[in-house]
This record gives structure tokens, sequence and C-alpha cells, in this order.
């Protein structure tokens, strides 16, 4: 799986035919390097959460690219309303995709719209394990350190993508926690320095997480694992 920091919450990943965004916030989101236009072809996008800097360009971006959009079944019905393609799961719910399998975790956190008509119910806040070819990924969403981590320990997390920032989301400490529940080959913090609120050091995490490799992306750096 070849995978791509685009910045804050966004990454980008490609294994075989897929093409996919997660939390595609790009436009606006002052750490991304690039814009939804440099986006050539995309065909799927997962969204963890209702929030602005998470749903981002997912519109736009689904209906340039006829992507299928994948995520609780709150947002995919706001968002088929907007006449893109939507795929609707729910909080532990696992299902088979061509590509490969795909379960949504719980997330401590909110989850509503903001829409031209006032703020919208966004379901359950969420997370995705995504297993394609093998190789396991799991993109935290926004959450707290939760108990429900130890639970993910068993689905075998190749790479684990999981938020540092603190204010909305685990801090560093907490974030340490959560590795030593998830227990992932490798981890890439996320959800930090975008804007003030969320300033973390992501080298103080690197140097205290012990048995997980914890890999430090800039905005347009990837890797493959
Ligand atoms: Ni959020
Ligand atoms: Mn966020």
């Amino acid at each position: 799986m070849k995978l791509e920091f685009i910045g804050h919450a966004t990454f980008y990943f490609e294994a075989g035919t897929v093409k996919a965004l997660i939390d595609p916030f790009i436009n606006n989101n002052p750490a991304a390097k690039i814009k939804t236009t440099d986006i050539k072809k995309l065909t799927h996008i997962f969204i963890t959460h209702g929030h602005g800097d998470h749903i981002g360009d997912a519109v736009e971006l689904a209906k340039t690219h006829d992507a299928l959009i994948i995520t609780n079944a709150e947002i995919a019905g706001y968002l088929a309303e907007q006449g893109v393609r939507v795929h609707p799961m729910h909080i532990g719910g696992r299902t088979n995709f061509e590509f490969g399998r795909v379960k949504m975790t719980p997330a401590l956190h909110g989850s509503s719209i903001k829409t031209e008509n006032g703020t919208r119910d966004g379901g359950n806040p969420g997370g995705f394990v995504i297993t394609i070819d093998g190789q396991t990924l799991y993109h935290a969403g926004d959450t707290g350190l939760t108990m429900d981590m130890k639970l993910l320990e068993i689905e075998n997390i190749d790479m684990a993508l999981l938020p540092i920032g603190g204010n909305y989301t685990m801090d560093t400490t907490d974030a340490i926690r959560a590795v030593e529940f998830i227990r992932p080959k490798k981890v890439i913090p996320m959800h930090y320095n975008t804007f003030g609120l969320i300033k973390a050091d992501p080298k103080e995490f690197k140097s205290l997480v012990k048995d997980s490799e914890v890999i430090i992306l800039e905005p347009g750096d990837s890797i493959n694992f």
C-alpha cells in the first residue's frame, strides 16, 4: 500500500486499483500543499465524521471522479442528497468491498455537520480499519483515548494513523497509551499543528513510543508499507 500524508488528518492511499482519500480536507486545509485539482484519479473517499476539517471537499471530489464515499449512515444520507454515490456503514460494522475489507471503529468525539441550513446530525464519529492484500491500515479519526482501542490489537494493524494534537483529540501522552493498546507495527501522528489549538511535538511522541515504529510525515510525503 502506498500512503501519502496530505496534511492534518487527510491521507491518500493507493493499492491495486484503489485510489482513495481519507477525510478529504484539501482546499481550505492550511497544511495541504495541493489543491483538489491536483488529484487526477480517485475511486473511493472515506469520511470519519461530520466536522468540516474531515468532510472537507468530499462532494466536489466525489462528483469530479465519480468516487464512492464510505462513511456512517447519517453522513452518507446527507451526502447522497447532494447527488454523490455513497456506501453507508456504522460503528462495529465490517464489510467486504471489491478491493478489500473495511471496518468502522468507535471514536470518542462529535460529528455534527455544518450546512447552509444550520447544523445537522452527523451520527457517531468513527475511524476505519482497512485491509487490502493482507496489509491493514487504521485511521483513528478524531478521538480521545478509549479502552475500545484495546480491541484493535486483534486486528493486527500494520499502520496506525493517530491524532496527537490535544484539545479536540488525544494529546501525545494519551496517544502513547493508545499505541500500547493497539500495538500497531508502525504509527504516523496526525491532527497536530494545523491550527493554534492543536500544537504538539511529533518528535517528542516518537521518542516516547516504545514498541512501534513512529514515522513523522510532512505534508506531501509518502511511504510504502
Ligand atoms: Ni472533529
Ligand atoms: Mn478534526
